[in-house]
């Protein structure tokens, strides 16, 4: 059977667009999928650019946002990075030798962090080592499947070739860590409601947060942009993939095709579409909001518990196969 994890960084307030890109395509896969699904905040990965006492604070709002969405804690094993910290670092400063500098300093998420007058060379050494720690997170679980987005497709290729490379060195013909490879989630990328590039929090006027008030959203999304009538362009496409997302029922999907197929004939029906949007938003945001007030950090504390004791027990025999494998032992 097979065995899937994903890592979700603690930082910052998740927006709607997490929640369609990310958490709905795990709360649907623990539906239909046979074998053990991971689901871990990377609060480890967090230091790499925020301070410890913001990530301690985040890491268990992140986890109890990840509840409210749908994520049942019976069907997906859910924990800390760092309820596993001491076997996945020591896991991670093994694969250290065997990537050299050169290849980290090529994976294109690097790049992106460094500031256009800057080099990579003046980034802290966690960030390029941010693959292999990643590659070490999904080892310390066997799993073979990673339900991510494009943009971490190079890390998952590093973890690849990390695992080859150790199977190879030390593996006398067997595999001591699994290969991963990427589970092709539906890449939904949804823009900014104001059309500046994706929606994320680094634009918070083009976003809509899981906890904003619901009665923000009316004018947050009459201010979004659109197209004129007949036209189409890249944001008000994927608002409506976001309505199509978060609607419930037949009906609602029928509204949308139906005002979809009248704006490319020229009608005006942008403000139609905008209230029934507001309406598909408002409504997720009420239900995912009063799901998060009905969870107490408490509870999230002692679900981490039990979640953690089984991340504990895989990363115990991995890192046990890992060191029996190289005669480190
Ligand atoms: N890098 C991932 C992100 O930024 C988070 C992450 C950390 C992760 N470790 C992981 C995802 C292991 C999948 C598997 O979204």
């Amino acid at each position: 059977m097979g065995r899937v994890i994903t890592g979700v960084r603690p930082t910052g307030d998740l927006s709607i667009a997490n929640y369609v890109g990310a958490m709905k395509p795990i709360v649907e896969l623990q539906d239909t999928y046979e074998g053990s699904v991971n689901v871990f905040v990377a609060d480890v990965h967090g230091l790499t650019d925020q301070e410890p006492e913001l990530i301690s604070r985040m890491r268990i709002d992140t986890m109890r946002s990840l509840l409210a969405s749908g994520i049942d804690p019976e069907r997906i094993n859910v924990y800390l990075q760092s309820q596993i910290e001491s076997q996945t670092d020591v896991v991670a400063s093994y694969l250290d030798r065997h990537i050299s500098t050169a290849e980290l300093l090529r994976v294109p998420t690097l790049k992106d962090k460094a500031k256009k007058d800057q080099g990579v060379e003046t980034l802290n050494v966690s960030l390029l080592r941010y693959p292999v720690l990643m590659a070490a997170d999904i080892f310390m679980q066997d799993a073979d499947e990673v339900p991510v987005g494009q943009d971490q497709y190079p890390h998952i290729e590093v973890a690849r070739v990390l695992a080859r490379r150790f199977n190879r060195e030390y593996g006398d013909g067997s595999e001591i860590i699994v290969v991963p490879n990427v589970m092709a989630v539906e890449g939904l990328r949804i823009a900014a409601l104001d059309g500046g590039g994706k929606m994320s929090k680094s634009n918070p006027k083009g976003a809509i947060f899981l906890k904003d008030p619901i009665d923000s959203i009316g004018s947050k999304i009459g201010k979004a942009k659109t197209a004129a009538a007949g036209e189409m362009n890249e944001t008000l496409e994927s608002h409506f993939t976001l309505s199509r997302e978060l609607s419930k029922t037949q009906d609602q999907r029928d509204a949308l095709d139906r005002l979809y197929d009248a704006h490319l004939d020229g009608h005006n029906v942008m403000g139609s579409f905008k209230s029934l949007m507001t309406e598909l938003v408002s409504g997720f945001l009420a239900e995912f909001q009063a799901n998060y007030d009905q969870i107490s950090d408490e509870q999230v504390v002692d679900l981490l518990e039990v979640g953690g004791v089984k991340a504990n027990e895989q990363a115990d025999l991995v890192l046990g196969r890992v060191r029996k494998a190289m005669k480190f032992v």
